[in-house]
């Protein structure tokens, strides 16, 4: 089979219009935006109507990437969705969102990794292209965390939104991938997750009045995790491609909470306009965040060919991973 580089040839992000600000939750929860600015850097959060579902969001994205890249549907040959919140428990929102571009036959399925799910994926649809299995794959984050939160909990309806970003991947003679490092942790999954829905415990009536069908997260706990891995599983991917830390022009994280993100930009030493950081537009989207992050960044034009990239995500599973990646135009 045919060995080849991958580079990513465009991007494309959607959010939903309606907005959820500070001050709107501070009319419904004891909280303020003092305490969420202050602990978490969000400000506003975009929020799907009751008829938007996730694949209506990542269609909008992959339609936004196809335009920047004068793609058609017919030229992709691979649909990946990452997200936790799919249309259905099945079929897979990836091959809704490949049938509503009007794809035939496409190859398409989901990668369900929670907040960590765009680095997965953007570690498959690597793999996929580098391999010469595929020649073109299109990756979209895409969530509609806003409909698994608990308007009641502060400690997690203040954090989510909703949107989807699309990136398409694409053979390329100079390779971007330099390299991947994932891990997980299931051992201790009561301390994020959504309870009831799946097969361990279904979601019963007497569930539903318990709340169960919301996110559920130990948000200290979660914390603690996070800095510690988002710091560990980017030094193993710099080592990986040996590089260091001062070969790194751009870091894209997950856009979890502020604390967290400068934190792992201290400890590598980076000053805060080598970090994309988008966090108080969206809150945390989970597997949609870091795509958002790096269409809005090419957007902009900040990202220049011969850049080097860390994404790094963290998430439920317990999940973290980190790709580095050199820009080829
Ligand atoms: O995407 C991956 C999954 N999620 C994450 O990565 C989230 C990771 N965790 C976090 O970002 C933070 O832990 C939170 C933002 C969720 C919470 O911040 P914290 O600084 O860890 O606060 P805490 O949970 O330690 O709570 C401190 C205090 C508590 O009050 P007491 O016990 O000190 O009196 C909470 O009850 O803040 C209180 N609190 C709030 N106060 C106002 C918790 N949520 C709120 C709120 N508004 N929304």
């Amino acid at each position: 089979m045919a060995q080849t580089g991958v580079r990513i040839v465009a991007a494309g992000h959607y959010a939903p219009a309606a907005i959820l600000t500070n001050e709107d939750l501070e009319k419904v929860l004891d909280t303020s935006d003092q305490w969420i600015t202050s602990r978490t850097g969000m400000k506003r959060r975009h929020v799907s109507s009751a008829d938007e579902a996730t694949s209506d969001l990542a269609l909008a994205a992959a339609r936004r990437a196809l335009a920047n890249a004068s793609l058609k549907p017919s030229d992709i040959d691979c649909f990946i969705v990452a997200t936790v919140t799919p249309d259905y428990v099945f079929p897979a929102t990836a091959c809704i969102v490949a049938a509503k571009l009007g794809a035939k036959d496409t190859a398409a399925f989901d990668i369900e990794i929670a907040c960590s799910g765009f680095i997965y994926g953007l570690t498959v649809a690597s793999s996929l292209v580098r391999s010469g299995i595929f020649r073109r794959v299109m990756l979209i984050g895409a969530e509609t965390l806003s409909k698994l939160v608990n308007r009641n909990d502060r400690g997690t309806a203040i954090l989510f939104g909703d949107g989807a970003g699309a990136v398409i991947l694409e053979a390329s003679a100079a390779d971007s991938f330099l390299s991947s490092e994932l891990g997980s942790d299931g051992s201790r999954p009561e301390i994020l997750r959504v309870p009831a829905g799946g097969s361990r415990k279904p979601l019963t009536p007497s569930a539903w009045d318990a709340g169960e069908q919301y996110i559920y997260m130990e948000g200290r706990e979660v914390f603690k995790f996070a800095v510690t891995k988002m710091i560990a599983v980017t030094d193993s991917a710099l080592r990986k491609a040996n590089l260091t830390h001062a070969d790194v022009d751009w870091l894209i994280p997950h856009q979890a909470n502020k604390r967290i993100i400068d934190s792992a930009a201290k400890y590598l030493g980076m000053s805060n306009d080598k970090v994309i950081v988008n966090i108080h537009e969206y809150g945390n989207t989970s597997a949609a965040s870091i795509p958002i992050a790096l269409s809005e960044a090419l957007a902009s034009g900040k990202i220049q060919p011969g850049n080097v990239i860390v994404f790094v995500g963290f998430g439920g599973g317990l999940s973290w991973g980190a790709v580095t990646w050199r820009w080829v135009a």
